[in-house]
């Protein structure tokens, strides 16, 4: 049995079976009906708040023949103190798998060792892995068109990450980036550099710590094949906004600093955005700005990850 805790949880095979699965989807959506849930309940656990990853769960789970089962933390007994554990035995005697949206990464790997079902991280503060399948996704197929090889062509390009570099978006395009074989310069804020954490677990992997940081916007940018930037406050961080954005203001993609990307270079961000802040909306607007194809994707990149992990139970 599989799970999707971290981007490097599906091997090579797995890899390429989603990319095509999600294509395959996209083509397909509306004309062929999904069987890969048939007769399935999952779960999805929320601790934080969520439009995308929710409402692309929930639909590709239905699209898939399943029924999802929308759990708000504070609606059940997990957010007044039972276990985690606990948790995932009840869950598992119900349910043939979890989504899970939360603080602590521990607490997805406890869900997971705990039960007897496939999980699935829908975001914590250390990494988002759903996220950046749908954005490889996305980039891959604006380069390699229709038919083309999506894993190769993200081979060799680079990726620009700026503003919060320490946190989940930030983490998770590190790792992505040594799974996809692209290169990664991130630029912010002193204190605000990549984490120890993320360190321990490329080499955990036995993965390079090849990822350039510096607190030079213009350096990062420098052929530049996508611009990527994240909130500077994420969800749990609210108390500190004021402060961040003080700090990461010089961090801000800017008409002007996109320009000084390569000349056909994308730009792309999560959602939500905060324009003004880390973006200007005329970048938001630029038509190299491909933020709404990432958020579709995420649905078919998700049916196929789904897909994938339900093969995966009873193996
Ligand atoms: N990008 C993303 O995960 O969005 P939501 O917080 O709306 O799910
Ligand atoms: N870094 C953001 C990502 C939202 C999808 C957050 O954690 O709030």
């Amino acid at each position: 049995m599989k799970h999707f805790l971290k981007e490097t949880d599906l091997g090579p095979k797995e890899l390429g079976e989603v990319f095509s699965l999600a294509r395959e989807f996209k083509r397909t959506r509306g004309s062929v009906p999904g069987t890969a849930l048939k007769g399935q309940t999952w779960a999805m656990i929320f601790a934080k708040s969520s439009t995308r990853t929710r409402v692309s769960f929930e639909v590709g789970i239905n699209e898939l023949g399943g029924h999802p089962l929308f759990l708000n933390t504070h609606d059940i007994q997990l957010g007044r103190g039972e276990s985690v554990e606990d948790t995932a035995r009840v869950l598992s005697r119900f349910v043939h798998g979890i989504v899970i949206r939360t603080f602590d990464q521990e607490q997805v790997e406890r869900l997971a060792a705990a039960g007897s079902v496939p999980v699935i991280n829908g975001l914590t503060d250390f990494l988002h892995p759903c996220q950046i399948y749908a954005d490889a996704f996305t980039a891959a197929e604006r380069w390699a068109g229709p038919k083309g090889d999506l894993l190769g062509a993200l081979r060799g390009r680079k990726i620009a990450f700026l503003g919060d570099t320490g946190f989940n978006m930030a983490n998770s395009w590190i790792l992505g980036a040594s799974l996809f074989g692209m290169r990664i310069s991130l630029a912010g804020p002193a204190g605000y550099e990549p984490g120890t954490k993320i360190q321990a677990l490329l080499k955990s992997e036995g993965r390079a710590l090849d990822y350039s940081f510096t607190t030079d916007p213009s350096e990062a940018i420098q052929d530049a094949d996508i611009v990527y930037t994240d909130v500077w406050a994420s969800m749990g961080q609210e108390d500190e906004a004021k402060a961040r954005v003080a700090k990461m203001r010089p961090y801000a993609v800017t008409a002007k600093l996109f320009a000084a990307a390569k000349p056909d270079a994308l730009f792309m961000h999560c959602l939500p955005a905060h324009p003004g802040e880390e973006v200007e909306q005329a970048v938001l607007d630029n038509p190299r700005s491909i933020i709404f194809e990432e958020a579709e994707n995420r649905l078919h990149v998700q049916k196929a990850i789904l897909s994938v992990l339900a093969a995966s139970r009873g193996k």
